[in-house]
């Protein structure tokens, strides 16, 4: 069983699984990791016996809801909770007026979003010492 909530700030739980991922799995500066203005973003969660499996941070902005941060906890991987969070982001989404979601992605997510129906925009960037590509989707 799992359940689908999101909170208007960041909270421990969050933080600490947002380190895990990105800062010692990815290699990611822990001072670029967690921003100032956290309190600014919907904070998407999952949660599965009552843990916190997956995530990803959103903000509205002139009908577009941009999803940032997006991660699977390592050993809930390859289950389709990445596809759950992502479904669930267009759902709030919706809920906040926007018709159109647009990320950042790693190069190596690339192909993920692709599945989920994102269309890469533009040229890679790097941005943290890792190649994105835009990518948007209308819902
Ligand atoms: N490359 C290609 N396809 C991928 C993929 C990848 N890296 N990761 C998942 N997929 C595919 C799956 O095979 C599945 O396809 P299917 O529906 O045909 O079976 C579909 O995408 C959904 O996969 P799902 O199981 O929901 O993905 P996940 O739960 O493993 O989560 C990530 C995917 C990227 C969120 C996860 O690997 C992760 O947290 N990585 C570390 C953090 C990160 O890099 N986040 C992205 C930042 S932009």
């Amino acid at each position: 069983m799992f359940e689908l909530k999101f909170f208007n700030d960041i909270n421990d739980e969050i933080s600490s699984l947002r380190y895990e991922v990105f800062v010692e799995e990815q290699g990611i500066d822990e001072s670029i990791e967690i921003e100032h203005d956290e309190y600014n973003y919907l904070h998407l969660c999952l949660t599965t016996d009552n843990q916190l499996a997956a995530y990803a941070r959103a903000k509205a902005c002139s009908g577009v809801f941009h999803i940032g941060r997006v991660l699977v906890k390592r050993e809930y991987r390859g289950q389709g909770l990445g596809r759950k969070i992502m479904e669930y982001g267009e759902k709030i989404g919706l809920l906040n007026g926007c018709n159109i979601m647009e990320l950042n992605a790693q190069h190596h997510a690339v192909s993920f979003y692709k599945k989920l129906g994102y269309i890469g925009q533009g040229e890679y960037f790097e941005e943290a010492k890792i190649p994105h590509l835009k990518m948007i989707k209308n819902i």
